[in-house]
């Protein structure tokens, strides 16, 4: 059934995750608007932030944080094992503090994603680091953190985000070369400069940071969240609907949206929302895909779009070039009647007529949404278990589904 309606959009888990633990370079208290508070992983980060001492109080989409009373460095396994995003804790606790132990970090089982390229820029900035147990023990050189000229061997989005935070109240300049260029980096980078941070080059490849003695508290509305606007737009796709999205920004899909209109879907900004409109008995084409760091075609909207491409006129031909195992929806898609081979880190996906309902497994956050969408155009019924993924990331999902006709339930 075509989904018409509207759906309004949250703030960006990737980016409120991480201002959350901006909030540790201050002793002053921060306000968050937009903020996905019902998010899991967000509840996993208030767990880490409120372990470590700070004050956290929440209401609708707003939430505040005091990170004053902080009376511990350490970051458990415990709570850390639960989400990737906790290893954001270091660079703000070191760079404050001198000190810091974190747990290694769990997160989605797509690849086995290191933290390696976090801890060689703390070493660049005079940290002394050890990996003992289970757990980064991180130690200042005396005086704090020096400035450090850091080129990453390889884009990463939490790397340059961790360095970034550390940089604010190191001691002298930062350059972050070959930098991740996400819009979560550039929100949060905004957020640092107006707690009283010195940054340039957010959205470029090179950012510089100069070092000041202390960060203030200030109030930030966090950006929307760009997958989840990204994913709502497969689903008016798939269905041949129209949907508006409410408080959405197309600019920071630029790539997604050139890819979506190749298919035959109109995609268009209208005001601060975003209008996505299928002609229903058209049947979407073939495309291909790469996934690559932005502003190329992001990773996690890549499962999204091969749910997508299941029901294409012809074949489409998708390359995930930023984690080595993220096509565990694959043999749950099949099951539903999609006709994809995977060839190393390609999979050619040929379009079938129509996907069947059936039992399926959620495997981890986008592959459990792309599950959902295949569910909308299934004929049938489709059972999806362990929707705890597809929690840790899509704020009322159900509701905003429903509210533009879906048939769905949580049970
Ligand atoms: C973030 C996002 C995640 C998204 C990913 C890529 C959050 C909480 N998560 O994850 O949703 O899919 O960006 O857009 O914001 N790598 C290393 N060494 C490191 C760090 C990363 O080899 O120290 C590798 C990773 O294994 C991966 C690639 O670099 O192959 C990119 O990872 P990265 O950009 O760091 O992803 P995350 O920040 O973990």
């Amino acid at each position: 059934m075509p989904l018409r309606g509207e759906i309004p959009i949250s703030g960006a888990k990737n980016a409120a995750l991480k201002l959350m633990c901006a909030s540790l370079l201050t002793d002053q208290s921060m306000h968050f608007e937009n903020s996905p508070n019902t998010l899991r992983d967000m509840q996993s980060q208030t767990e880490l932030l409120e372990y470590l001492g700070c004050t956290i109080s929440h209401s609708h989409n707003a939430m505040a944080i005091n990170a004053r009373p902080i009376h511990t460095q350490t970051a458990p396994y415990d709570i850390v094992r639960k989400m990737r995003g906790s290893i954001l804790v270091l660079g703000p606790l070191l760079a404050r503090f001198g000190h810091a132990k974190v747990s290694l970090p769990g997160g989605c089982a797509i690849g086995t994603r290191p933290v390696d390229l976090h801890i060689q820029g703390l070493e660049e900035m005079g940290a002394t680091i050890t990996l003992e147990e289970g757990y980064i023990n991180a130690q200042a050189p005396a005086g704090g953190l020096n400035g450090a000229k850091i080129l990453f061997p390889k884009v990463s989005v939490g790397a340059t985000e961790n360095l970034m935070m550390a940089a604010t109240l190191a001691r002298g300049t930062t350059i972050l070369a070959n930098a991740a260029r996400e819009p979560e980096i550039v929100d949060l980078g905004e957020c640092l400069i107006k707690m009283g941070a010195k940054i340039d080059g957010l959205g470029t490849d090179t950012i510089r940071i100069e070092g000041v003695s202390s960060l203030n508290g200030a109030h930030h509305s966090i950006v929307p969240d760009r997958i989840e606007t990204g994913t709502y737009m497969v689903a008016a796709a798939m269905t041949g609907g129209e949907i508006l999205l409410k408080n959405a920004r197309l600019e920071h899909l630029s790539a997604a949206a050139a890819h979506l209109t190749h298919t035959g879907v109109t995609v268009e900004q209208l005001g601060n929302d975003i209008l996505v409109a299928r002609t229903p008995d058209r049947r979407l084409k073939g495309i291909d895909i790469m996934t690559e760091p932005h502003p190329g075609f992001p990773t996690d909207l890549q499962a999204q779009f091969m749910a997508m491409l299941t029901l294409c006129e012809g074949a489409g031909l998708i390359t995930e070039t930023i984690f080595e195992n993220r096509f565990m929806h694959v043999p749950e898609l099949a099951r539903m009647g999609a006709d994809i081979t995977v060839h190393g880190h390609s999979a050619i996906v040929r379009g079938v007529e129509k996907l069947t309902g059936a039992e399926v497994m959620a495997t981890d956050l986008r592959a459990s949404v792309a599950l959902v969408l295949a569910g909308l155009v299934a004929e049938g019924e489709t059972t999806i278990n362990r929707i705890y993924h597809l929690e840790r990331g899509y704020e009322r999902i159900v509701e905003k589904l429903e509210g533009c006709g879906a048939i769905i339930k949580k049970v």
